[in-house]
């Protein structure tokens, strides 16, 4: 069975002319995903589609939840941003929940993405406490490079309460999760922290299946078997040669063909508040592969699509209103579970049927799906192109596949915009500008 339900209505504005003539180019990229994946070990660029079927990775990483586990600490901090967090958070909060902290008190989890001043404040002093109380605090600090400044710095902070308050163990609550080499890796090394190591050749952005993600959700309970079964399973489609079949080539093909009329906004409307962060992390996903100043051949193209994220039903009171009269500019991707495990019931009060009829009795999944078909049903009429994604339910192995098939469906598209999916030079003039900066301070 397939992990979800994959569907496009575009006809009007896409049409099989559109698809069979990127069919040819995407073939070449389709070959390239295969040949990663039958190479089975690290050595191009495409590596990360080979991180699910990595076992080596597994153990590893499955060893250091158990020895860390030992030391049964209530709070997880971490550490990281964009590529080396978002995942993590996208997963963790889609699985486990939006009010995870308060109903599993004894392992809390925390992220310390930005050097925000407020909120960094309040968790140093929530971390405090609970090593005050003589309770462990586990460090898990994620960064690729090893030296982003955000990071660091807030690396630094946790570091020195631990420090203080663990003189003589303090290197076993730390967690580095980096490039092998790295001076953060050299840093782990000489201090005995563990560490988990990044690939050379996968970047922040396609790192959600490696070390990066799956330690810290590990440690957290959810099932990464499963996840990595997930995006096994959609892998095996995302090499199907027929695009139509194939939803990571069909995607790339709809947004490319309707790039090309004028739609540059790809919103990814998720009917489930706790999908925002999957938003967000394809956001940054297809923002930094695709948001190239250059082509491949160095010719000035400044592409990209500019990734949005809706949540619904909430942002059908917001921005509902452009999203069905407003430019047309934007293809929409709607997410939706078909059965929710949880089942919330209504009472059957016939006093309110005058106030919003027929509600009575009914589940709030049941009131969720009139929405989701409401708003489909309205885009149709009004002929606004969109994609439905449909997880048969919420779990580990279905948003494995999701999260796959997006990294693969924007390599395609990136092969399509003629630009290289795998660099953020942009992202690194800002990084080095801040460090100038600082230097001067
Ligand atoms: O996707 C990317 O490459 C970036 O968003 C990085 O993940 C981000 O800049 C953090 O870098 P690092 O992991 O080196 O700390």
């Amino acid at each position: 069975m397939k992990p979800f339900k994959f569907e496009y209505r575009v006809t009007s504005h896409v049409d099989s002319n559109d698809l069979s003539s990127v069919k040819a180019k995407l073939e070449h990229e389709i070959e390239r995903i295969k040949r990663a994946l039958s190479e089975k070990n690290y050595g191009s660029l495409y590596d990360s589609v080979y991180l699910p079927h990595d076992e080596h990775l597994f153990g590893n990483v499955k060893k250091v939840i158990q020895e860390k586990q030992k030391l049964s600490p209530t709070v997880l901090v971490v550490i990281g941003i964009g590529g080396s967090s978002l995942g993590t958070i996208a997963v963790h909060e889609a699985l486990q929940g939006l009010v995870y902290n308060e109903i599993n008190p004894l392992l809390r989890v925390y992220f310390a993405q930005t050097v925000d001043t407020d909120s960094i404040g309040d968790l140093q002093a929530l971390v405090k406490a609970e090593l005050e109380k003589g309770n462990n605090v586990l460090l898990n600090v994620v960064s690729k490079s090893g030296t982003t400044t955000e990071t660091i710095a807030n690396f630094e902070l946790f570091l020195q309460l631990l420090k203080k308050f663990r003189p003589d163990d303090w290197h076993q609550l730390v967690v580095t999760t980096t490039d092998k080499d790295s001076v953060l890796w050299q840093w782990a090394d000489k201090n005995n922290c563990t560490s988990l190591e990044i690939p050379k050749n996968v970047g922040g952005r396609f790192s959600v299946l490696s070390a990066v993600g799956l330690f810290p959700l590990g440690f957290l309970g959810v099932d990464i078997d499963q996840l990595c079964a997930g995006a096994r399973e959609i892998l095996k489609n995302c090499v199907d040669t027929d695009i139509r079949a194939n939803f990571a080539a069909a995607g790339a093909a709809v947004a490319y063909g309707l790039y090309q009329q004028g739609y540059v906004i790809n919103d990814l409307f998720l009917f489930n508040p706790a999908f925002e962060s999957l938003g967000k992390w394809n956001r940054q996903l297809v923002a930094e592969s695709l948001g190239k100043e250059k082509s491949i051949n160095g010719k000035l193209v400044e592409s990209g699509i500019l990734s949005t994220v809706s949540v619904g039903s909430i942002d059908l009171h917001s921005v509902g209103q452009l999203y069905l009269a407003g430019p047309r500019n934007i293809l929409t991707t709607f997410v939706s579970i078909a059965n929710n495990t949880n089942r919330v019931g209504l009472p059957n009060w016939p006093e309110f049927d005058a106030i919003v009829p027929n509600l009575q009795g009914k589940s709030l999944e049941t009131i969720m799906d009139a929405i989701v078909n409401g708003t489909k049903f309205a885009f149709t009429q009004d002929e606004r192109p969109f994609i439905s994604i449909e997880f048969p339910e919420k779990t580990a192995y279905a948003i494995g596949a999701f999260l796959q098939y997006k990294m693969v469906e924007t390599i395609y598209l990136a092969h399509l915009f003629d630009v290289n999916p795998f660099d953020q030079p942009n992202v690194e003039k800002y990084k080095r500008e801040t460090k100038r900066i600082l230097a001067h301070e």
